[in-house]
């Protein structure tokens, strides 16, 4: 395996900005590619703001974060040809993540690991797309990326032990503490936290109590740093949906039946912080005022 030192961040949403950022003050050289110029830019902003933040507390030197700020950017997939690593971070929709994987496997040179930090489809059948599913895995960063310490490192079906071994020293690398978990629906860390949050939403919506008494009492009782409807607007509604409807399907088992208070807020477009209400409104005040259900 050639070492590596360009990483090629697929997707500049929340995560795939985090992932570059975080990288980028590891030492890798890396490019961020988008299909949007508009994502792109707001991404670039977004590290911009976080590495300040970082800076100013003393958690980042000003060469890490100039590294950050020299993070290069394309449109164009075909830039990968010059990667190491790739990690995909784009749209959690399955025919897409298959269509770039056909892609990457095309462009890249063959011996180079694709890694995705999808939080649900499966990395046996994202492999299954490319000619190289020994070197394709999962790369599961949470979310704000660079203060999350986990990554899940998620091992498909014919995943090898050398592109494992080598993603726990890149993950490493970057200050993260990499688990290693088989491939399986939600993997981990979503098949326990998602039913935790679709369970604070059918309370809700069964009246058992109000946003702000369901929060206070995971955040106060259990000592978790977030409520899990707070934690749930910041992960986006329609992700939760998503995960939620994988979990029913793929294990089979009602238990993970989302709430339908969940689906209604999704299509009415109140998809969490990233459209300014979820379970709270973003609008007035950015740290979110709770919602009234009825
Ligand atoms: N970069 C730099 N700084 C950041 C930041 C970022 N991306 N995001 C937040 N911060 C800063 C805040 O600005 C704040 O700074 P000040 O202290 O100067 O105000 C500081 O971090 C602390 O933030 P807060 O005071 O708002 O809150 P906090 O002490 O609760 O810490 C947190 C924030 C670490 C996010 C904590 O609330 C937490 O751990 N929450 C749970 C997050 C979680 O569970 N994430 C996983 C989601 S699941 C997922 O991602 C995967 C999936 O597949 C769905």
């Amino acid at each position: 395996m050639s070492e590596i030192r360009h990483i090629f961040v697929v997707g500049a949403g929340t995560m795939g900005s985090g992932i570059a950022q975080v990288a980028a003050t590891s030492g890798y050289q890396v490019t961020l590619m988008d299909v949007d110029p508009d994502q792109l830019a707001r991404a670039l902003q977004v590290i911009d703001k976080s590495t300040a933040k970082l800076v100013s507390k003393g958690k980042l030197s000003e060469e890490q974060r100039q590294a950050a700020l020299n993070i290069r950017t394309t449109q164009s997939l075909e830039d990968a040809a010059e990667a190491d690593l790739v990690i995909e971070a784009a749209t959690e929709n399955p025919d897409i993540k298959f269509r770039i994987f056909r892609d990457l496997d095309r462009i890249t040179r063959p011996e180079v690991i694709l890694a995705s930090n999808t939080s649900s489809i499966s990395i046996t059948a994202i492999a299954a797309a490319t000619t190289r599913p020994d070197r394709v895995i999962g790369m599961h960063f949470f979310n704000p990326v660079p203060l999350m310490t986990l990554v899940e490192v998620v091992r498909g079906l014919s995943t090898s032990d050398p592109t494992t071994g080598t993603i726990i020293q890149v993950a490493e690398s970057m200050g993260k503490v990499p688990v290693e978990v088989n491939d399986s629906p939600g993997f981990v860390s979503n098949r326990v936290l998602m039913p935790m949050i679709n369970e604070a939403i059918f309370a809700l919506q069964e009246g058992v109590a109000s946003v702000q008494a369901i929060d206070t009492v995971m955040r106060l009782g259990m000592n978790h740093p977030m409520g899990p409807l707070y934690l749930a607007d910041l992960i986006g509604l329609d992700v939760v949906l998503f995960i939620l409807d994988v979990l029913q399907r793929d294990l089979g088992e009602d238990k993970y039946r989302p709430a339908p208070l969940l689906r209604k807020l999704v299509h009415a477009g109140h998809l969490g912080r990233k459209t300014g209400m979820g379970f709270y409104d973003y609008r007035t005040n950015p740290k979110g005022e709770p919602r009234e259900f009825r």
